[in-house]
């Protein structure tokens, strides 16, 4: 695949994207969220990868939507053309698991990103924000919506409102980030955990990602259920028979994913 502000490959059965604007410290404007969603198109229909690890420069994971590309536009601009934010949904929408891997600045669209991800994991270098407060805007891809569900509503306001950042030991002891890692040890980290998820039973896994997402979107009755059908429903998986057979005849399982 050809991108040129993205790196992708493929390692075992991860899919591995590198935002690639250093100079801007990956700043996202719309070919950078073009080429994500492109990318996520692509690891998705693959059947060999089993999740996705998106990371940035060990300066920044991305310091938010690009300034300079959006400064000018007037109301219509952003309207019509849905700029800026066309593509988050995209993030979203992936039914495979991804891994944010973050380091250095993940401000605006960048902490967003991060939030999009399933599971952050933050070098010890990583700051979090959400600074649009001090270029005369809000939080445009859930930072005001997914930071206070991860944070709750005291660290959200504040961050927002007052634009402060958020080291990584704050951001772990709040809920933000599942763990945090020597920074040069960030990717290894990440690869690992993507490896270990990659190695289960892929249609298990996107039902686990489809059933924490459910969580946020229902009531707990409602969510309940809808986890009691999907579990009921694994029992039609092959895997499901090799993973509880392995385990009573003592081996390994192998999953064919299906
Ligand atoms: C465009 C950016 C950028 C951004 C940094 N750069 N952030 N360009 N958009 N968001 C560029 C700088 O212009 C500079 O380019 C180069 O990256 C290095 O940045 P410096 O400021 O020189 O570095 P430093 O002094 O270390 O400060 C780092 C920083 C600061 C604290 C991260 O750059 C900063 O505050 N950036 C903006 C953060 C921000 O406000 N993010 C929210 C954006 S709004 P040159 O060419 O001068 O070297 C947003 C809305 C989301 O995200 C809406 C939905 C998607």
């Amino acid at each position: 695949m050809n991108h040129e502000l993205i790196l992708t490959e493929t390692r075992g059965r991860v899919g591995l994207i590198t935002l690639n604007r250093p100079k801007a410290l990956n700043a996202l404007n719309d070919q950078v969220m073009d080429e994500i969603s492109a990318a996520l198109d692509a690891f998705e229909a693959d059947e060999g990868i089993g999740a996705i690890v998106i990371t940035g420069s060990d300066r920044a994971f991305a310091a938010g939507a690009d300034i300079g590309a959006m400064a000018d536009y007037s109301y219509m601009d952003a309207y019509k053309g849905d700029y800026i934010t066309r593509n988050w949904e995209r993030v979203k929408t992936c039914r495979k698991p991804i891994i944010a891997a973050v380091a250095g600045f993940a401000l605006g669209g960048g902490c967003e990103l991060a939030m999009t991800c399933d599971i952050i994991i933050a070098a010890d270098s990583a700051r979090f924000g959400q600074p649009e407060v001090k270029l005369g805007t809000l939080p445009g891809a859930g930072g005001t919506q997914r930071l206070p569900r991860a944070v709750g509503k005291a660290k959200a306001m504040d961050l927002c409102l007052t634009a402060r950042f958020m080291d990584a030991a704050e951001a772990e002891k709040a809920g933000l980030v599942s763990r945090v890692v020597p920074a040069d040890k960030l990717l290894e980290e990440a690869l690992t955990a993507a490896e270990t998820i990659a190695s289960f039973s892929l249609p298990v896994v996107m039902m686990i990602k489809e059933s924490v997402n459910r969580a946020f979107e229902s009531s707990l009755g409602e969510g309940l259920l809808f986890e009691r059908r999907v579990f009921h429903s694994s029992f039609a998986l092959n895997d499901q028979k090799e993973g509880m057979a392995a385990f009573v005849e003592k081996r390994k399982p192998s999953f064919r994913h299906d």
